[in-house]
Formats: structure tokens, sequence, C-alpha cells
């Protein structure tokens, strides 16, 4: 097997025909399984999540679970941290134990200048502070063109709601999403707004100012932990931009609603939105698991 020490830390590390393969082999990876399974043997999937995840960790797993690759997952908890040893250090110790594949979680920006040399080990950010979250955005528009039955997004009008500011999977999925040809709309509240926004995004303020043909309406979690004392009030935020029913119907039949998870119902999202049939929340989540294996296919190729 030769390794391509490939590094995903932004959706910007891969060319327009690379997400295109990705998109294509996501489709036909469930034909491939068994042939890949005898294949990779010998191959060590190695998770490193230094923040909570559920749907992320356990997706990266299953692929691997599925091609036949073995899986080293590290906790932190149990792990030398416990006795004073830092994040980066930590990394490089994994990173001397060669994995084919790290996947790494953490609450600031990827930054490989700190990392020992290995060019055997491909690195896939599973999402980076308030920086990326590249496979996540990966997930969100192979969900959109599956939906659209389409190979872009071209003429696709996208909301994506709530706390961009601080939101990786808003700022991968903004630069995807217009990649593959989408208008993006961000509707936030003041202290969530961002502050260079490039391309063709425009920003509001409210639900009322969508175009009721909008496609796409992603809701995004606060994120809470990143507000560094920022003033949020929930109850306030359902009111002014949560997606209730009542909104969600005003919007027009056509209009498909995303969250990447984790869901905060009755924050963001009202349960009988989430819930809808024109949700495709779930569809994302059995998505991640097709993006991630033909990614880690790819890094293993
Ligand atoms: C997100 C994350 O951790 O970046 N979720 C995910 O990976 N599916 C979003 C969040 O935490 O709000």
């Amino acid at each position: 097997m030769i390794n391509t020490g490939k590094r995903i830390f932004s959706v910007d590390d891969l060319s327009d025909g690379e997400i295109s393969r990705l998109f294509f082999a996501s489709r036909n990876i469930n034909s491939l399984w068994q042939h890949r399974a005898k294949k990779n043997e010998e191959a060590v999937l190695m998770t490193a999540f230094f923040e909570p995840s559920t749907r992320t960790r356990l997706s990266f797993e299953m692929a691997a679970h599925r091609l036949g690759v073995r899986i080293l997952s590290f906790h932190a908890g149990s792990s030398s941290m416990s006795k004073g040893e830092n994040e980066d250090e930590t990394i490089n110790n994994l990173l001397a134990l060669k994995p084919n594949i790290l996947v790494i979680r953490q609450s600031k920006k990827l930054d490989s200048q700190g990392f020992i040399n290995n060019d055997e080990s491909a690195i896939i950010n599973g999402g980076d502070g308030t920086n990326e979250h590249p496979t996540q955005a990966l997930l969100d528009c192979f969900t959109l063109l599956n939906y659209f039955k389409a190979d872009n997004l071209a003429g696709k009008q996208v909301a994506i709601v709530g706390d961009v500011l601080h939101s990786r999977v808003a700022h991968s999925n903004i630069k995807l999403m217009a990649r593959l040809g989408a208008s993006i709309s961000l509707i936030a509240p003041n202290i969530f707004k961002m502050t260079n926004c490039r391309g063709p995004i425009q920003q509001l303020s409210a639900y009322e100012e969508i175009n009721e043909e909008i496609d796409v309406v992603m809701c995004i979690r606060t994120q809470k932990e990143r507000l560094n004392g920022l003033c949020f009030d929930e109850s306030d935020f359902y009111k002014n931009y949560g997606l209730t029913i009542d909104r969600f119907l005003k919007l027009g039949k056509q209009c498909i609603v995303l969250h990447p998870g984790p869901m905060n119902l009755g924050v963001e999202i009202d349960q009988v939105v989430a819930r809808h049939p024109r949700s495709l929340i779930n569809q994302q989540v059995q998505n991640g698991v097709l993006v991630r294996a033909a990614l880690l296919d790819y890094c293993l190729a």
C-alpha cells in the first residue's frame, strides 16, 4: 500500500476535480466494501478528537470499519494528557506511530508547522476551532447534489442561519457551496455576522428578508463554547432566528432543511421542522459515512 501523506485541512485543499471524483466515489462506495476490506487489512485509521463529537468521529470509524481498515481511537481522558502532556505533543506522538490516516478535531486552527515530519500519514481535519470542517461541507453538498440530482448547485439559493461567525461548518460550506455555484445568504443577529464575506454572499438580519424561492435552509448551532463572554439568550434567539414550523411553511414548498448537528431543538430549529419530510438531516448523517469512506479510500489509494 502506498501512503500519500495527504493533508486535508480545508475544502481548499481539494481541487474541483478531486471533489467531483469524491462525490462520484461516494455514490458508488456501497458496491466496493468487500473488495476494499480485503485490500485494507493492514491499514490503520487513528481518530484523535480533543473536542466532543458524535457524528463525525463515529462516521469516520464506521466508514473505516466498512472499508476493512483497523481503527485506533485516541481518548484524551485516559491518555498522558492527564499527566500534563499538551495537545501538540500528543498529536506528534500519534504521528510517530504512523497510522495511515489520522483524523484530528481540536479547538484551535490546525497547523502542520508544529507537527513532526511524517509524510506517510494522511491527516484529515475533523473540525478545527472556528476555522473549518471540510468533511461536513463535503457531506452537506453531496446530500444537496443527490437531492437535486445535479452535478453542481448553480442557480440554487441557500440560507445559512445562526452563529455563522463561529461555525466551522458554515465557513467550509460557504466556500464549497460557492464553488459549486450556489448563491448564499447568511442570516444572523449582529453579534454573529461575519466580518469578511467574499463571493456570492449576502448578509441578512431576519428570515423575513429571505426570498420565498429559497431552495435550502441550513440551521446551525450557536457555538456557546466559543462566545468568549458574548451575551446570548436562547429564548430570544428562538423567537427571532429559530426555524419554527410557521417560518418554514412560509418559505415555499421547494425549500428543504439541513442541520449538521448537534441540534438544539427549540433553539435554532423546532422538532416538527427537524422531522418534516423536507428535512434531510438524517440523510446528512447517513451520507457522512459514504463521503468519509470515499475520502479514506482516496487517502489510501
Ligand atoms: C459540528 C462541529 O462539531 O463542528 N458538528 C458536526 O461535526 N457535525 C457543529 C457544532 O458543533 O455545532
